[in-house]
């Protein structure tokens, strides 16, 4: 088989990838190793840049989003017992929306069969050839061998593409936390996300629905998810987002729930011959601050339009600047959720200064404008320049 861009991994980036690359009359397979139900249900992120919304509804897939997206003009951060409202749109003019990544998943999947796109799943990628190029897959127990001009690594964290870039330089950090996540049929006890530090731990509660709650607990790396009842885990989200005023969190019926490590890595370059990494593939960023989803889109909206400015034009300059590109906002990603998660997080074995400095800094970025205005435009994500 042939196709113009072999696209490994039908997650949000490769998805996305073989729909905006389709809107412009360039062919593409989307390979996928697990099957359509799995890729539509696995609950990850599920806060959206402004940038990212414009993206999915300027290419024809917000009409859902649009109904069903919840808009965001701010968030809290509470410590101490007290909530401190950070006013996103009033410091940016920006806002984000809650919309969840299965959703987008549904949402594009659905989009590319009825426009007769190529999403093969249940295949696997063994084995890629960035220079001449082609990949080769298990399907239907059989190997099978996918020609194009250019390949997209869009395989997440564990996929093939990344080792196939030879001379990678890797950047990372391990934390001495996990996420608990759990999804909860019950409304969100607030309007806004709110973000807790408290000296027993982390904990986030974001939304899904006006009747779905999504909460996290900061965990240690190693924790067993049966150490975890219900019971348990409400008391201890209670006990975190607890305030001196009585505020108080609705429970329900716990439907989904999975430990999630936490670890920052970037991968240099993103590109190898004809072989370019997008999304997970290329990098990882802890959850704090809700970057992964938003940096996939990212990554694979350059290259979409690189890939389109080559077959118009035959000229590679965009597909040349693409690793460049993406990395600078890749790296200040990284350095948002790395300072999100350090300022937000219990250190099992930070000391009594360590916990000062971080209560100081929290103080700080509350009651300065210019803090707050730091945290705000980076939550709300950059422009996306060349
Ligand atoms: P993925 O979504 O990982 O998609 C890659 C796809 O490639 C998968 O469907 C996989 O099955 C497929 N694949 C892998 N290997 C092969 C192969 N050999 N052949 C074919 N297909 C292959 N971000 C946030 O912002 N907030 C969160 O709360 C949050 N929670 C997360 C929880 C978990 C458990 C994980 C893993 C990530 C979470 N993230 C979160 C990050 C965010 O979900 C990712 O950044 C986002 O999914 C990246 O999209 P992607 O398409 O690059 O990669
Ligand atoms: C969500 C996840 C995040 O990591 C975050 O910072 C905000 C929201 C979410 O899943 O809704």
């Amino acid at each position: 088989m042939r196709t113009q861009v072999a696209i490994v991994g039908g997650g949000p980036a490769g998805l996305l990838l073989s729909h905006l690359l389709h809107r412009q009359g360039i062919a593409s397979v989307v390979l996928e190793s697990r099957d359509r139900a799995y890729v539509e249900h696995r609950q990850r992120a599920g806060m959206l840049e402004q940038g990212t919304t414009d993206v999915l509804r300027d290419s024809g897939v917000g009409e859902r989003l649009d109904r069903e997206g919840l808009v965001h003009h701010g968030l809290e951060l509470r410590f101490g017992g007290a909530g401190h409202r950070i006013p996103l749109t009033g410091l940016t003019g920006r806002t984000v929306t809650i919309y969840a990544q299965t959703e987008i998943v549904k949402d594009l999947v659905a989009r590319r069969l009825a426009d007769g796109g190529e999403v093969l799943f249940e295949a696997r990628a063994v084995e890629i050839d960035p220079s001449a190029p082609s990949v080769t897959y298990l399907r239907d127990g059989r190997t099978h061998t996918l020609e194009c001009d250019y390949i997209a690594g869009c395989d997440g964290f564990h996929g093939v593409s990344r080792p196939a870039v030879p001379g990678l330089r890797t950047f990372s950090r391990e934390y001495p936390f996990a996420w608990l996540g759990v999804l909860a049929d019950v409304p969100p006890s607030t309007d806004e996300l709110i973000y807790a530090h408290h000296e027993r731990g982390f904990a986030l509660h974001s939304l899904r629905s006006p009747q779905v709650s999504r909460l996290y607990l900061q965990v240690s790396p190693d924790e067993d998810l049966a150490a975890w009842p219900d019971e348990r885990i409400w008391a201890e989200l209670a006990a975190r987002f607890a305030t001196d005023d009585g505020w108080e969190l609705r429970e329900g019926p716990i439907t989904d729930r999975a430990i999630t490590p936490m670890r920052s890595f970037v991968g240099e370059p993103m590109r190898h011959d004809r072989l370019f990494l997008a999304g997970d593939a290329a990098h990882i960023v802890p959850p704090t601050g809700a970057k992964g989803l938003n940096l996939a889109v990212s990554d694979v909206t350059l290259l979409a339009r690189a890939l389109i400015e080559r077959y118009a034009s035959g000229s590679e300059a965009a597909l040349d600047g693409y690793s460049a590109s993406c990395l600078r906002r890749v790296w200040r990603a990284e350095h948002f959720s790395y300072w999100m998660t350090t300022l937000l997080h219990t250190d099992p074995h930070g000391d009594g200064f360590a916990h000062r400095l971080q209560r100081s800094h929290l103080d700080y970025v509350v009651s300065s404008t210019a803090a707050s205005t730091t945290l705000a435009e980076n939550y709300v994500g950059l422009p996306l320049t060349r």
